[in-house]
């Protein structure tokens, strides 16, 4: 497996790669990697020759009183996983690799962020955009996989990837979940004993509110409070827990058949930020 730090390195294995009629699969990911990652590459190794993968802890999509500092940075592990599966090159460049001191240009988002973890962290997604943006040109990719768990980045970037014409098939991994339904996520490590036990609440609630959606509850606002209210008794903290249509990501009031939509909730409990989804097509 290589291991590239530089842009320069990275593009030259991947150029090799190339030149031999290799298909490369991307996986970007922020390290600390999980189940969740590894099926993405798993997906990834499915749809292409040969599969890098991204390791680099993105500054520009933290907000000033977020946990950059503190976010899992496990390399060793990482790579160790990263060879176990079969991955080709791995690319975990220095910040000042990948950004200058200053930046002149930014992506900036429309509507599809005002909602869900867009509304409530403002910045994320300009950050992510300017990260991915990046990442496809420096590692020219075949196809790209995302999870689903970070549906409206996968939503987002597949906009970006249609606007600015990058030539990448994109693809949606499923959410991996532990056994008792948590969704996996490498801020799952902040969690407590006492809050790891609570957690699933935040899966449990979603999967009754699709139940009873997908049984005939056509305006779930509701549902959606009854169950704000559940979880807020057993200890979360309420981001946002809602019905958003899947293509705009704005949230709806009244659901009608032959639409999508996305169930999404992002959660805190204690210091830990949860977001889980389910896709409902009626
Ligand atoms: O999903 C993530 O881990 C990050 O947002 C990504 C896509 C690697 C960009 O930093």
């Amino acid at each position: 497996m290589d291991v590239c730090k530089s842009i320069d390195e990275i593009r030259e294995v991947v150029k090799s790669l190339k030149s031999q009629g290799k298909r490369i699969g991307f996986v970007p990911t922020m390290g600390a990697l999980h189940e969740g990652h590894l099926s993405l590459i798993r997906q990834a190794k499915e749809k292409a020759d040969e599969v890098v993968v991204s390791i680099f802890v993105n500054p520009e999509q933290f907000g000033p009183n977020e946990d950059f500092e503190s976010y899992p940075r496990e390399m060793e592990e990482d790579l160790k996983k990263c060879e176990d599966e079969g991955v080709s090159v791995v690319f975990a460049p220095n910040r000042d690799d990948v950004y200058d001191e200053k930046k002149y240009i930014r992506i900036e988002v429309d509507e599809l962020n005002r909602h869900m973890c867009g509304g409530s962290r403002p910045g994320f997604f300009e950050g992510i955009l300017l990260i991915v943006n990046k990442l496809f040109n420096i590692v020219s990719p075949d196809v790209a996989v995302f999870g689903q768990k970070d549906i409206q980045q996968f939503q987002i970037v597949s906009r970006m990837v249609y606007e600015f014409n990058h030539n990448i098939e994109l693809i949606m991994a499923p959410i991996e979940r532990a056994n008792d339904g948590l969704a996996l996520s490498s801020r799952n490590k902040y969690l407590s004993l006492e809050e790891r036990e609570i957690a699933p609440g935040l899966y449990r609630a979603l999967n009754y509110i699709e139940k009873q959606i997908q049984g005939g509850v056509d305006t779930p606002s509701l549902l959606l409070k009854h169950q704000k209210s559940e979880l807020e008794a057993k200890g979360f903290k309420i981001d946002y827990l809602d019905m958003f249509d899947k293509k705009t990501l704005q949230p709806v009031e009244t659901l009608s058949k032959g639409s999508e939509y996305i169930l999404a909730g992002a959660v805190w409990l204690g210091k830990t930020r949860l977001i889980d989804n389910f896709l409902i097509e009626l």
